[in-house]
């Protein structure tokens, strides 16, 4: 195969770029009345509209042919059939196994992980149901009220931006509380608001070896030790998940109370797995498994669909076309629902940790740009912040808007008023306003000569700015599921046609190592010279000061 620049699928793209970059799609939504038809993808309730991107026909069917000519069908086969397919740590990536509701046998290394994925799915669900009918209680023998799960990145991020997207299905009698930082105010704050013998904690870390999220759990256990006085009282307030279950034994946990992760869940895509217990203890493990049914749904679509009715393939090539031949340097993610709000946050990780790569998968240097940068909020939001600079700044940003037809209380005009926003938005990003229009505008408000004149060019829109629309019933653990195996199956798609490996993460272990050996010279208090003059000046700087009240 020759190399992804090289090859003649995507020279292709490359010369029909040259020819239809000015196209605008205002235009084309005239030419083509049927355009929102034919760009659309629907999976029962759950519809995917990329009719506002700059393309046509051949853009889409030469995007297709680039997605064959790096055989992305092959590598969706491998991936299902657990072949080790992260090739630097040598693991299968079966995100896909802990969702598969329909039970099909999934072999690594020739052994199913089916028996072992329900067998934990199972312990999930005793133990949840132990905490919801206070069958578990604490050490003073009261039910427990408050879980607090422990983790950072993976093991924090996706349960948290869950459990705050299904907030209305959230048991009332458990509260769930997540602590990621190092900076104690994270879990200072949290603890000052708890009571020891009502709170259990989850320490969740697939190594069991993460600085930030072992200091929060000796901080909690030390709370909870002052409290109880009495060690033996650990194994009711602390259970941990891990891959690493020496290392959770060896911290105290109860052999019993430890929920095993595998080492081909990658810790981003890990939401699935018993990650998601403090998700299922908020929600219930009925909603849980409707969630993981919901992921299951994406997959199954993911697996069969043809490439051209493929969602997550879709949004895969949409992302390279404007990441590679428009050189967009970003995309926007913009869910317009206030349970949400943590989805941007989500899968900034997912996405950058995933292909934020410059070393093929044949360990050569890419001649390419490869993952993008996320970046998202509230839409409601972003239209009073960044907005101005998406509809009229020099850069142009893709956008994904995202939002459900009806809301679960939609007991006002609220949901109605936000949904104007959601196809106003969308349809303002592609149209824009042309300078005739922004013209009329001012006329009519008795606007003319020099006034006008000054004014006018900041009132046109140049629009054709992209953007997808995921629009579903409710945002429920079914919808949710989809939504996030969606984006999941997309940043795969992308690295494969990048060649990268999208399931290691390399990149963030410079940092943890050097911060070891700055938290060996922070203990004493001689000068530090072994850094650059700006390490050592800061560092010595740091020291000078922290021992002075100001
Ligand atoms: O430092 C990055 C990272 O390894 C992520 O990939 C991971 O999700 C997070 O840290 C937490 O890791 P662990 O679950 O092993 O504590």
């Amino acid at each position: 195969m020759p190399d992804l620049t090289r090859s003649p699928a995507w020279q292709a793209l490359h010369n029909h770029f040259e020819q239809v970059r000015h196209l605008h799609m205002r235009d084309l939504f005239t030419q083509d009345p049927k355009r929102f038809q034919r760009y659309s993808i629907k999976l029962e309730d759950f519809l995917l509209d990329y009719s506002k991107n700059r393309i046509t026909d051949e853009t889409e069917s030469l995007l297709l042919e680039l997605a064959r000519d790096r055989d992305v069908p092959g590598w969706i086969t491998r991936m299902f059939n657990g072949e080790k397919i992260n090739h630097t740590e040598d693991r299968a990536v079966l995100h896909i196994a802990l969702r598969n509701r329909a039970n099909r046998p999934i072999l690594v290394d020739g052994r199913d992980v089916m028996p072992e994925v329900n067998a934990m799915l199972e312990k999930m669900r005793s133990f949840c149901d132990a905490i919801h009918s206070q069958k578990w209680r604490g050490y003073t023998g009261q039910p427990i009220k408050d879980v607090v799960n422990l983790g950072v990145g993976g093991s924090d991020l996706g349960p948290m931006m869950a459990t705050q997207a299904l907030h209305p299905y959230a048991s009332r009698d458990v509260s769930v509380h997540f602590v990621s930082n190092v900076d104690e105010n994270h879990i200072n704050n949290t603890l000052d608001n708890l009571k020891p013998e009502t709170t259990l904690f989850i320490i969740a870390s697939k190594s069991f070896t993460t600085q930030d999220t072992l200091v929060n759990a000796d901080t909690a256990r030390e709370w909870f030790l002052q409290a109880s006085n009495d060690t033996s009282a650990i194994a009711k307030h602390f259970v941990a998940v891990s891959n690493n279950v020496a290392a959770a034994s060896a911290f105290g946990i109860d052999e019993q109370n430890i929920f095993k992760m595998w080492d081909w869940v990658g810790g981003r895509y890990s939401l699935w797995s018993t990650v998601g217990l403090s998700l299922a203890m908020a929600i219930g493990m009925d909603n849980f498994e409707e969630m993981l049914a919901g992921a299951h749904d994406m997959d199954e679509h993911f697996r069969t669909a043809p490439l051209e009715q493929n969602m997550p393939v879709i949004m895969a090539l949409l992302g390279i076309w404007y990441n590679n031949f428009f050189n967009a340097q970003s995309y926007a993610v913009l869910p317009y629902d206030q349970h949400l709000r943590f989805l941007p946050d989500y899968l900034r990780q997912a996405d950058m940790e995933s292909n934020g790569k410059s070393v093929t998968r044949d360990g050569e240097q890419v001649d390419y740009s490869t993952g993008p940068v996320l970046f998202g909020q509230l839409g409601i939001t972003g239209q009073h912040a960044f907005y101005q600079l998406m509809h009229q700044g020099t850069k142009l940003i893709p956008a994904d808007i995202i939002a459900s037809i009806t809301n679960l209380r939609c007991i006002s005009s609220h949901h109605r008023m936000l949904m104007a926003n959601v196809f106003a938005q969308a349809e303002a990003f592609m149209r824009g306003k042309t300078e005739d229009e922004a013209r009329a505008e001012l006329e009519a408000q008795g606007i003319t000569g020099e006034q006008l004149n000054v004014l006018l060019p900041n009132k046109i829109f140049a629009g054709n700015k992209p953007s997808n629309m995921i629009l579903y019933h409710t945002l429920n653990p079914r919808n949710l599921g989809r939504l996030i195996a969606l984006y999941e199956h997309k940043f795969f798609v992308q690295g494969v046609i990048w060649n990268i490996n999208s399931y290691d993460q390399w990149g963030v272990e410079l940092g943890k190592q050097l911060a070891q050996t700055v938290l060996g010279e922070l203990d004493q208090d001689d000068e530090v010279t072994s850094h650059d003059c700006s390490t050592n000046g800061l560092i010595n700087y740091y020291k000078s000061w922290r021992s002075k009240k100001v």
